[in-house]
């Protein structure tokens, strides 16, 4: 890549299998923007040679997958509001030389539950499964959504309790570990944070969890999503997503900081669901 052309990436390990690439050539596509977006796996230099690897080529704005959603916050010189909040970064803006930190998967979650979904999120009760970097992205959106109540259900307790804390200790949130969940009731929501299904795993999870109306979302998508979204539909759920709404939805949000304009995300949704065929 020479050194003029100003060009996009995802960041991760592993990211191969990001869509990311194809969402902003399409979103480019339809603002008449032309876009460059690559994946750069870390695996080899590491998240900080990487990234800095990137910007002297000529990069100047990035998303930052798993896991390295919180390592990021200590490249940024400058994070938004809702980077702060969340203590997880997904987007990155190069500004003078440096790295501002945004988080777009939180607003991305919401929009596609509430819009896509058509759950209103206003006084429900709600179930995070995982406490990385996905999960700390997540809250505060389904925080300020309005929701009742959120149990964080981590594999480590120490993780849950630390965004519990980051949250602040309100009668709305509880921090637990995923053998304690039998003692938690059911919810209108459970989401899935954690990465568990890049292996083609998935925490044990009680029964108990749902009712007949919770919809269940993976933040995963593809293959990674369907370890929880067959067990959801096992357990006859009826409401079962995964993450793809999600994945166009914050990277609709990470355009517009990038270009200006927020792209309609429905053609490109419906164009990925019919091509990845899941
Ligand atoms: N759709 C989207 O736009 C979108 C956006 C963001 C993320 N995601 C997806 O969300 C997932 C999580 O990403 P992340 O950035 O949060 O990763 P991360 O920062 O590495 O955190 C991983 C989380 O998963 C838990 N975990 C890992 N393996 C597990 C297992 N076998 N059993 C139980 N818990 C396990 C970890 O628990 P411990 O703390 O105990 O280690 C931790 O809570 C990934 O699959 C990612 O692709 C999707």
């Amino acid at each position: 890549m020479s050194r003029q052309v100003p060009h996009y990436a995802v960041f991760g390990r592993p990211v191969a299998h990001s869509l990311s690439p194809q969402i902003h050539a399409e979103f480019g596509k339809q603002c008449d923007i032309p876009v460059i977006y690559l994946r750069h796996d870390t695996g080899e230099l590491g998240l900080a040679a990487t990234l800095a690897r990137f910007a002297s080529a000529g990069g100047v704005g990035a998303n930052i997958t798993v896991p390295h959603k919180t390592e990021v916050l200590a490249l940024c010189k400058s994070l938004g509001r809702r980077a702060q909040r969340a203590g997880a970064v997904n987007t990155l803006i190069l500004r003078e030389g440096h790295w501002h930190g945004e988080n777009t998967d939180g607003i991305g979650l919401v929009r596609d539950i509430q819009l896509r979904q058509n759950l209103d999120l206003y006084q429900r009760r709600v179930l995070l499964l995982g406490a990385g970097g996905a999960a700390h992205g997540v809250a505060p959106a389904l925080l300020e959504a309005g929701i009742a109540q959120m149990v964080i259900a981590n594999r480590s307790r120490a993780r849950a309790v630390d965004l519990l804390d980051r949250l602040g200790t309100t009668d709305t949130l509880r921090a637990c570990t995923l053998q304690e969940l039998p003692e938690m009731g059911s919810f209108d929501l459970i989401v899935q944070a954690t990465s568990a299904g890049l292996d083609g795993g998935l925490p044990e999870l009680p029964p108990s969890i749902l009712t007949p109306h919770s919809l269940c979302i993976d933040l995963s998508y593809g293959r990674a999503a369907l370890p929880f979204t067959s067990w959801a539909r096992s357990q006859h759920c009826e409401r079962v997503a995964d993450g793809l709404g999600m994945l166009v939805e914050q990277a609709a949000e990470a355009f517009a900081l990038w270009h200006g304009i927020r792209p309609d995300t429905d053609p490109v949704y419906n164009k990925l669901r019919i091509s990845a065929r899941f």
